[in-house]
């Protein structure tokens, strides 16, 4: 798989054929429970998900009280996720804002979000930077949560089956999130529930008061 693509042309390709060939078992999939897990606690706020998909997490998010941004460079997955909203008809559609756009380059407005989450998006560029970048988002008291396939084979440490994909590590994370400015609550790796499918980093942090 070291030759797949995660351009937005791959991306959009890939989106456009899962909604026309399994509509409703994308509309079907719920919420990734790293996400309630990690936040289900939380007080409501401004939140980022960077990386929407089609959609499942900012809907959970919005029915949870959040008022949510959904980033996302496919077209086709920022649509599914609104026509889905609209069609639960419960006044949720008005909390969502979903936004094209490339999270190699786009940088969230500075210190606005209670909660930035970004969960298992391939980065084209360095990791750091788009770590720095979302991270610039969050307000102070507000939480930054990352998660990122890790394609090695835990046990032995050999390439799984996903390998040739960059996506969030724990430690090009902590490298950039200054111990001055962030508490760092959750960073770790957790094996991934299909065995022989790599793990999953985890990072969650919160960025201190000014
Ligand atoms: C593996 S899916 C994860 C979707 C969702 N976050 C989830 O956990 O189910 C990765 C998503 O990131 C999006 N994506 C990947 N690279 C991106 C980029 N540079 N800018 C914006 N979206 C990107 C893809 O279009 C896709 O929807």
């Amino acid at each position: 798989m070291a030759d797949q693509a995660f351009d937005q042309d791959a991306w959009e390709r890939r989106w456009a054929q899962v909604l026309r060939d399994h509509q409703d078992k994308v509309a079907s999939r719920p919420p990734n429970p790293l996400l309630l897990r990690e936040v289900g606690g939380l007080s409501p706020g401004r939140a980022l998900d960077a990386g929407c998909g089609h959609g499942a997490e900012a809907i959970w998010l919005a029915a949870a009280g959040w008022h949510v941004i959904a980033v996302d460079f496919s077209a086709s997955a920022l649509e599914h996720g609104r026509t889905t909203v609209e069609a639960l008809g419960d006044g949720l559609a008005g909390d969502i804002e979903w936004i094209e756009a490339d999270l190699g380059a786009w940088t969230p407005p500075a210190a606005q979000f209670d909660l930035v989450s970004s969960l298992y998006v391939h980065v084209a560029g360095s990791v750091g930077a788009m770590v720095t970048r979302l991270g610039s988002g969050v307000a102070p008291g507000g939480t930054l949560l990352l998660a990122g396939h890790r394609p090695i084979v835990p046990e032995t440490g050999e390439p799984s089956p996903a390998a040739g994909q960059q996506q969030v590590c724990v430690e090009d994370a902590l490298a950039v999130l200054d111990a001055d400015a962030w508490d760092i609550v959750v960073a770790e790796e957790r094996p991934r529930a299909v065995a022989g499918s790599g793990v999953d980093a985890v990072v969650r942090a919160v960025r201190r008061p000014a």
